[in-house]
């Protein structure tokens, strides 16, 4: 059976490429890395409104609030570095990409080496003693 957190990974890793895209081009042209910023921005949204309405709410159930609360505080701080890029290129100021990208590094890395492996093996758990 895939594990949540297999699923998360895969998610993270397009994200990066998506992520990773915008770094490449930013120098250049501004409208293109718009259009790449814009296209990050779409689906890194998907993926919190999944994160959070989804799995996040099962959370609850299992454990409570616990996490919750620093890992949706760093998507909207995500979010918050996605709108200010957006103003720079807006005002032709070279947008600052790396920092956006190391938040969102270490935000994937933490759900998929501590926050989804620990969930997966609590709901397993779960499973396990419904079944016994
Ligand atoms: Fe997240
Ligand atoms: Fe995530």
């Amino acid at each position: 059976m895939v594990t949540i957190n297999e699923l998360m990974i895969q998610e993270h890793i397009k994200l990066l490429r998506l992520l990773s895209e915008i770094g490449e081009k930013q120098q250049t042209d501004f409208f293109i890395t718009k259009t790449l910023l814009n296209k990050f921005r779409e689906a890194v949204q998907r993926h919190f409104f999944q994160e959070e309405t989804i799995i996040f709410e099962r959370v609850i159930k299992v454990r409570g609030k616990k996490d919750l609360i620093r890992l949706i505080k760093e998507h909207k701080e995500i979010n918050e570095l996605i709108d200010k890029i957006e103003k720079d290129i807006d005002f032709n100021l070279s947008p600052k990409i790396d920092n956006l990208k190391i938040v969102f590094i270490n935000h994937s890395r933490f759900e998929t080496e501590t926050f989804y492996p620990r969930l997966d093996k609590e709901l397993n758990n779960k499973i396990k003693i419904r079944l016994s």
